[in-house]
């Protein structure tokens, strides 16, 4: 019999919980979504595709609302763990401009070789991966990206202050339950351990939405994250 370890029962638990989330609401999601996506994210997602192309990984691709805006003749894998947010992510294939396959699988998990591609995203994901899940899902991300590939985040932030700090506390009972998102996730604590480097954070929608822009870089140790490029409130969350 085989004897599963510690660390990869608590991994196999914590990945158990988002994907029931997912597997429930898939058939609301882009309905619950609506209202957020007109206003708001269809305007940022082309922002994660700028200057990118060649082979391309989605993490997170939910129900491929970035499909849309895949750089044209680029050739893109999206992966999902939540086999319903696929099914739905399926249909929106034919509309994007790029080569577009879809997979299920775990970021924690990725059923790729080494250096597989030259860029990666992750829109809305790292919000919803439990803390212990945050550093697993970026060593994958960093091991199959090519040396210097980028990876790009989207992510909500819990704001330091004013009406978007009270939002964010009026809302986070419903964020949880519906889509298990956290406003308190900093993937940038566990980049230098993945061997990723920060190029870029800037705030897209005030302190509430992040994109940060990290760079693999082989062989780095703790301590070499650069931050090149802040806005006022980033320094601020720092
Ligand atoms: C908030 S949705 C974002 C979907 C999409 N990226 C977007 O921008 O609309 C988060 C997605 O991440 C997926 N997800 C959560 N944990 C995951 C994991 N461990 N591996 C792969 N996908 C995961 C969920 O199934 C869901 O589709």
């Amino acid at each position: 019999m085989r004897t599963q370890s510690r660390e990869t029962s608590t991994t196999n638990a914590s990945n158990a919980a988002p994907r029931a989330t997912y597997e429930r609401i898939a058939r609301f999601y882009d309905l619950l979504d609506l209202p957020f996506e007109y206003s708001r994210y269809r305007h940022l997602r082309p922002l994660l595709f700028v200057g990118l192309g060649g082979q391309i990984l989605d993490a997170g691709v939910g129900t491929g609302r970035n499909m849309l805006y895949y750089p044209p003749g680029s050739d893109v894998v999206g992966i999902d763990n939540s086999p319903a947010m696929l099914r739905i992510a399926g249909r929106r294939c034919a509309q994007s401009p790029a080569l577009v396959r879809l997979r299920e699988m775990n970021v924690t998990r990725l059923d790729f070789p080494d250096a597989t591609f030259d860029s990666a995203v992750a829109s809305f994901l790292f919000c919803t991966l439990p803390e212990e899940l945050q550093a697993p899902a970026l060593k994958e991300l960093s091991r199959v990206l090519k040396p210097g590939g980028i990876l790009r985040l989207l992510d909500y932030r819990r704001p330091s202050r004013g009406l978007r700090l009270l939002l964010t506390k009026i809302w986070e009972p419903w964020t949880k339950w519906a889509f298990g998102a956290s406003f308190d996730h900093h993937p940038e604590r566990y980049f230098a351990q993945a061997g990723l480097t920060m190029i870029r954070k800037t705030f897209v929608v005030d302190e509430l939405i992040a994109m940060m822009e990290v760079k693999h870089r082989p062989g780095e140790g703790a301590g070499s994250n650069a931050l090149l490029s802040n806005t006022a409130a980033d320094q601020k969350e720092s």
